[in-house]
């Protein structure tokens, strides 16, 4: 396919989702590196929905380690259980703050971030592998129809990973 994407912006927040995620699908499918694939998840989303942050933080040697992103520089680096990707991580569940302000130990990469998405990435033995991030510099945002969303674009790269990136 060529390397551009059209989104239907009628259909809200959800058409422009279901819209998105064959086209994530045929841009990943068939790519067995998973750097490139998560790199260009990460670019898709932040130039559909321009997000303040996007990316992806993955399981390595037992932390966090900052993976392919679009947005500002980052903390390289969060452990197991701290902040809200450690979190998830933890817990292997996604998060949705409205206000990082209210989510003890949130780490702030960039204080201009007040509201956060996080979801874990699942291998095929259910372990999170790692996690998809997701900042906005505005409060009510981020809702439950992205949450929902973003688990289908995480179930699509624990696909990618079962085929081998
Ligand atoms: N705020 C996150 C850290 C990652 S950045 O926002 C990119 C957290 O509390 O886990």
């Amino acid at each position: 396919m060529a390397e551009e994407l059209f989104v239907n912006t009628n259909g809200g927040k959800k058409g422009m989702y279901e819209s998105l995620l064959p086209q994530l699908a045929a841009l990943t499918g068939g790519e067995p590196d998973l750097v490139a694939n998560l790199s260009n998840i990460s670019a898709a989303l932040k130039g559909v929905f321009g997000w303040w942050w996007v990316g992806f933080y993955w399981v390595k040697g037992g932390e966090l380690v900052l993976g392919p992103f679009q947005g500002p520089v980052a903390c390289t680096r969060i452990k197991f259980g701290r902040g809200v990707c450690g979190t998830a991580w933890e817990e292997a569940r996604s998060l949705l703050v409205p206000d990082v302000g209210k989510f003890p130990g949130h780490i702030a990469c960039s204080s201009l971030s007040v509201s956060e998405i996080v979801v874990p990435v699942f291998d095929s033995a259910g372990q999170v592998r790692g996690v998809l991030d997701v900042d906005s510099e505005r409060y009510g945002v981020l809702d439950e129809t992205d949450v929902v969303y973003l688990q289908k674009i995480a179930g699509l790269i624990s696909q990618l990973l079962v085929e081998g990136s």
